[in-house]
């Protein structure tokens, strides 16, 4: 059977007319990149929009299938929602679905963030396990047990979770919970759960991600309140009811990591506009430490400064650590820096798949478990590349543009589901690829 993708447009695309994107290597690239809103915050804050019975209007929307998927999701579930370039305007008033569709949420992880909005709101909420995926098996036991601390009943059956609150209020009661592991999404379910909860609710060893924060503070445009949003201990004191908002999403940090990284593997000058640097700080120290430099030219506006590239060891991390969303890209890097590199992923159990992708390209690399040997080559090889998952294809990408010769990447899809215009964007700075 042809798998079918979904894109932003409602298109459907099949694998045999799936397209391809063929890189031309080695490139060299100048100018200023245009770094678009977070994924990340914008599909927890799409999830969030179902706290409030008002209008919500969220601004600096990326255009990418992931947040396509979540505007199917929040439309099954019966909610307005209408798109106006980058903003989306978000009307819950009537949720008319407490269950969330198999076919959708098996597609897009992120769409359980629907499960605590959904049971703070309406004291009833039906998703379906979204499964693992290729990085990982992906449970999502953490959220189900902050969700149970404050009171839900939670079932699981044929595949559906199936959480309510009993009592005629319906409402869930604040809760001191400590997560095993700071879990993004956990940290994100129970945090929204806990805006409309009776008294207050106490996260332990939380997520500190920007995308954490941001989600926070358009809880908070909505009258939430939420304290230590950014740290590992989040309180949140439950109201009655949120009101309309305007918000705008924060720069992706991931995606301006990407270009750092496609700045310093093409031994290219480059700017990125708008970021905020800190959210970059652990990718800009090893920048540092693998001989590039990184200016803040101005507020919100960074300059790479390519250098001769040396090896590093990095170990992925939940922030303020090493992003795992960028070890892919930095392995890419790796590949062409001089010496021996050690990678380890500690976040998700299987993010090494596109180690065989970059070794068809002639990177020395050896895996054992979950760490990865890299040993820096002269020059990587064009070569036909399957991406296996979303940052593995941008690493592709990467390594395409300082390979010899051409690089046919397949499986965009992937690419598409976190990457705005990301051809358009590398053809500005001058690179020479087009998806065919
Ligand atoms: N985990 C559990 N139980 C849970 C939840 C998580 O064991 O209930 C484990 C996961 O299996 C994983 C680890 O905890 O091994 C970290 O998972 P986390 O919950 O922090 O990640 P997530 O919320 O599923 C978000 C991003 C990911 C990003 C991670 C880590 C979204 C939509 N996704 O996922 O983004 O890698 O945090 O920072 O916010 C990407 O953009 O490419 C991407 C995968």
């Amino acid at each position: 059977m042809k798998e079918t993708y979904i894109t932003t447009n409602s298109q459907a695309l099949t694998e045999s007319d799936s397209p391809v994107l063929e890189i031309w290597g080695p490139t060299s690239l100048k100018g200023e990149v245009r770094i678009s809103g977070a994924k990340n915050s914008a599909l927890a804050i799409m999830a969030g929009t179902l706290l409030c019975s008002d209008d919500c209007r969220i601004s600096n929307v990326p255009s990418l299938m992931d947040v396509g998927r979540m505007v199917q999701i929040l439309a099954a579930l019966g909610v307005k929602i209408n798109r106006k370039q980058d903003t989306l305007e978000i009307n819950a008033t009537e949720i008319g679905q407490t269950q969330a569709p198999y076919d959708l949420v098996s597609q897009l992880r992120a769409s359980f963030f629907v499960i605590g909005p959904l049971l703070a709101r309406l004291g009833v909420a039906r998703v379906p396990l979204p499964g693992g995926c290729a990085i990982g098996a992906r449970p999502v036991d953490l959220h189900v047990r902050g969700l149970q601390a404050m009171g839900a009943e939670v079932t699981i059956e044929h595949g559906i979770v199936h959480a309510y609150v009993k009592g005629s209020s319906r409402r869930l009661k604040g809760a001191s919970i400590y997560l095993d592991y700071p879990s993004v999404g956990a940290t994100e379910t129970i945090m929204m759960a806990a805006t409309l909860a009776e008294g207050e609710t106490t996260i332990g060893n939380a997520a500190q991600e920007p995308e954490v924060e941001d989600l926070a503070n358009f809880c908070r445009s909505m009258g939430a309140k939420i304290r230590g949003a950014g740290t590992n201990t989040i309180i949140v004191s439950g109201v009655e009811r949120l009101h309309s908002t305007d918000y705008p999403i924060i720069p992706d940090r991931i995606e301006a990591g990407t270009f750092l990284v496609a700045g310093a593997i093409t031994h290219s000058p480059i700017s990125l506009y708008p970021v905020i640097p800190e959210h970059l700080s652990p990718v800009i120290a090893k920048l540092k430490e693998v001989g590039c430099n990184v200016i803040l030219e101005d507020y919100k506006r960074l300059r790479l400064v390519p250098g001769e590239l040396r090896a590093t060891d990095i170990e992925t991390l939940p922030y303020p650590g090493f992003p795992t969303d960028m070890q892919a890209q930095f392995m890419a890097l790796l590949t062409k820096s001089e010496g021996n590199s050690m990678v380890t992923e500690t976040v998700f159990e299987n993010r090494l798949r596109h180690v065989a992708e970059l070794q068809r390209m002639g990177a020395d690399i050896k895996v054992k478990g979950n760490v990865a040997v890299v040993k820096g080559v002269p020059f990587l090889s064009g070569a036909p590349v399957m991406a296996t998952d979303l940052r593995a294809s941008a690493a592709l990408v990467l390594a395409g543009l300082a390979a010899r010769g051409k690089t046919v990447v397949q499986g965009l899809h992937h690419l598409d589901r976190g990457y705005e215009n990301i051809e358009d964007k590398l053809r500005q700075l001058g690179a020479n690829l087009q998806r065919v």
